[in-house]
C-alpha cells in the first residue's frame, strides 16, 4: 500500500537541496534524542510509541463505551480545549460525511463541542439545544483544572442531572483525565463515572491517538484500528532506522528549518478540502505551541482553498515575502460528481461538462501552486492517496514526529507551553481566585 509522500521540489528555487541534505546529521541527532529520551521535555515522549503500544483491550473498551453512547444518546458533547479538543474534531470532521447530522436516518449521534471557549451565548445556545435531547458528555482534561472545560462541564452536568436524574446521568458521562491527579479525577471517582487515563508522558497536543481522541472518534463511528494502523506505518517510516532521504518527517523538519533560517518566518498550511479545516487547526496548535518560544519559531497559519483564494489569496500572492506554503493534497476525492452539459450554456461552463468536480479542484490546486511559486512563495506538498482513517493516521504521526525533530532543530523544548500560563494568571487575579491575592493586588494597581 502507498504511503503519504512529501514533495519539496517547489522549494528548491528558494533553498538548495544540498542545504536541506546538509541537515542529515543534525536531524538524525534530533531523532535519536527523541528515541533515547536525551533531549528537552523528555518526560513527554509517550506519544512516540502510542500507535504500536496501544493494546487491543483498550481499543475494545473504548469501542464498547462509544457504542453505549451511540445507543443511548442523540447528542454527545465533547468538552475539552487545545490538545484535549482539536485532534478529535480534526479527525471527525475530516472523515465524516459533512451533512451526516442533518440526515434523519443516521445512527450516529450529533457530536458537539464545549469547554473550548468562554462564550456565554455559545453555552446558552448549546444548553437550549440540549434541553429536549438525550445527551451524553465526554469530559476531557489532562490537568482536570482547565477553567474553560471545567466551567462548561459544571453547567452541562447540572443540566443532564436535571433532565435525567443523577443516577442515569452518571452512566452518560465519561471522563478522560490523569490517572490520579486533578479535580476531574477526584470528581469522576466520587461520582462513579467511567474514566480513561491520559498517560503521564503524553502532552495535550500529542494526545490524539490516546483515549483523548480515540473515544470521540469512535463515537463518530470511525475505524480506530485503521487510524492506528496508519499511524503505526509512519512510526516505522519516520523511525530511527530509516535513512534521511526516505524519512518524510526528517525532510519536512529540515526543509522548514532551512526556509526559516532564510527569512521565511510564516508557514501556511493549505488544503483543498473543506473537511480538513480543523485538521489545520490541530496542526497549528501542534507546531505553534511546540515551537513558539524563547522568541523563536515559525508562525503557523492555515487556509482553506479555494475558499481563501478569494480572501487571503491576495496576501499570499503579493504580500510580504516571508511565507512558505505546505499543501495537503488529497489525490482523489472519495465521491464522484460530474459536471452536466447544459444546452443553453448561459453560465459558460460547458468547457467543464463531463469532468469531475475534483478535476476542476486539482487544476485550481496546480494553478495556485505555480502562481505562488512565481510570486515568491516556496511550496511543499504532502500527497495523500485518499482521505480515510489509515492516511489520517499517517498524517497525524508524520506531523507529530516532524514537530519533535523540528523543535529540537530550533533548540527549544517542543513539549512544554510555559507561555500559556500568562493569561491564566491574569484572569485568575482579575477574578479574585483564592490563592491569587498578591496577583490581584498587583493587577488592580495597573488598571
Ligand atoms: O497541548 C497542550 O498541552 C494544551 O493545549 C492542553 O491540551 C490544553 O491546555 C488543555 O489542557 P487540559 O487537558 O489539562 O485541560
Amino acid at each position: 500500500m502507498e504511503n503519504i509522500k512529501l514533495v519539496i521540489d517547489n522549494t528548491l528555487g528558494f533553498i538548495s537541496k544540498d542545504k536541506v541534505f546538509a541537515y542529515e546529521k543534525e536531524v538524525s541527532a534530533c531523532n535519536s534524542m527523541l528515541h533515547n529520551g536525551t533531549g528537552k521535555g523528555n518526560d513527554f515522549l509517550g506519544w512516540l510509541s502510542l500507535p504500536s503500544s496501544t493494546s487491543a483491550e483498550l481499543i475494545n473498551d473504548i469501542k464498547q463505551t462509544a457504542d453505549l453512547l451511540r445507543k443511548e444518546c442523540e447528542v454527545v458533547v465533547v468538552a475539552g480545549i487545545g490538545g484535549s479538543f482539536l485532534g478529535a474534531k480534526a479527525v471527525i470532521d475530516a472523515l465524516s460525511n459533512t451533512f451526516i447530522w442533518l440526515k434523519k436516518d443516521t445512527n450516529t449521534p450529533v457530536i458537539v463541542y464545549a469547554g473550548n471557549n468562554i462564550g456565554e451565548d455559545y453555552l446558552a445556545e448549546l444548553m437550549d439545544y440540549l434541553s429536549d435531547k438525550k445527551f451524553g458528555i465526554i469530559n476531557i482534561s489532562k490537568s482536570g483544572t482547565t477553567t474553560e472545560t471545567a466551567l462548561a462541564f459544571r453547567l452541562l452536568k447540572t443540566q443532564l442531572e436535571k433532565q435525567v436524574g443523577k443516577a442515569k446521568a452518571k452512566n452518560l458521562i465519561v471522563a478522560v483525565t490523569d490517572a490520579s491527579k486533578g479535580a476531574l479525577r477526584t470528581l469522576a471517582t466520587q461520582e462513579g463515572y467511567k474514566t480513561y487515563v491520559i498517560p503521564d508522558n503524553v502532552g495535550g497536543r500529542f494526545s490524539v491517538l490516546s483515549p483523548v481522541g480515540l473515544l470521540p472518534i469512535a463515537v463518530a463511528g470511525l475505524d480506530l484500528n485503521q487510524l492506528l494502523a496508519g499511524a503505526r506505518k509512519m512510526e516505522e517510516v519516520c523511525g530511527l532506522n530509516t535513512p534521511f532521504a526516505e524519512n518524510p518527517a526528517a525532510i519536512y523538519a529540515a526543509t522548514r528549518n532551512e526556509l526559516y533560517r532564510n527569512g521565511k518566518k510564516i508557514e501556511i498550511l493549505a488544503n483543498y478540502q473543506p473537511k480538513l479545516h480543523f485538521f489545520a487547526e490541530w496542526w497549528k496548535q501542534l507546531f505553534g505551541e511546540s515551537e513558539g518560544k524563547e522568541n523563536k519559531g515559525i508562525f503557523n497559519a492555515a487556509v482553506d482553498f479555494s475558499t481563501d483564494l478569494h480572501s487571503m489569496g491576495q496576501w499570499i500572492q503579493e504580500g510580504e515575502r516571508t511565507i512558505f506554503e505546505t499543501v495537503i493534497s488529497i489525490k482523489q476525492a472519495s465521491k464522484k460528481v460530474v459536471v452536466p452539459t447544459d444546452n443553453d450554456n448561459l453560465d459558460g461552463l460547458n468547457f467543464l461538462a463531463g469532468k469531475r468536480v475534483d478535476e476542476v479542484n486539482k487544476m485550481a490546486e496546480l494553478g495556485t501552486m505555480l502562481a505562488h511559486v512565481d510570486g515568491g512563495v516556496p511550496n511543499m506538498k504532502i500527497e495523500v492517496p485518499e482521505l480515510n482513517e489509515y492516511y489520517i493516521g499517517q498524517l497525524i504521526y508524520f506531523f507529530e514526529k516532524a514537530c519533535g525533530i523540528s523543535g529540537y532543530l530550533l533548540g527549544v523544548n517542543p513539549f512544554d507551553q510555559p507561555g500559556v500560563e500568562a493569561y491564566k494568571k491574569n484572569m485568575f487575579a482579575l477574578l479574585e481566585k483564592p490563592g491569587f491575592e498578591a496577583e490581584t493586588k498587583a493587577i488592580k494597581a495597573r488598571l
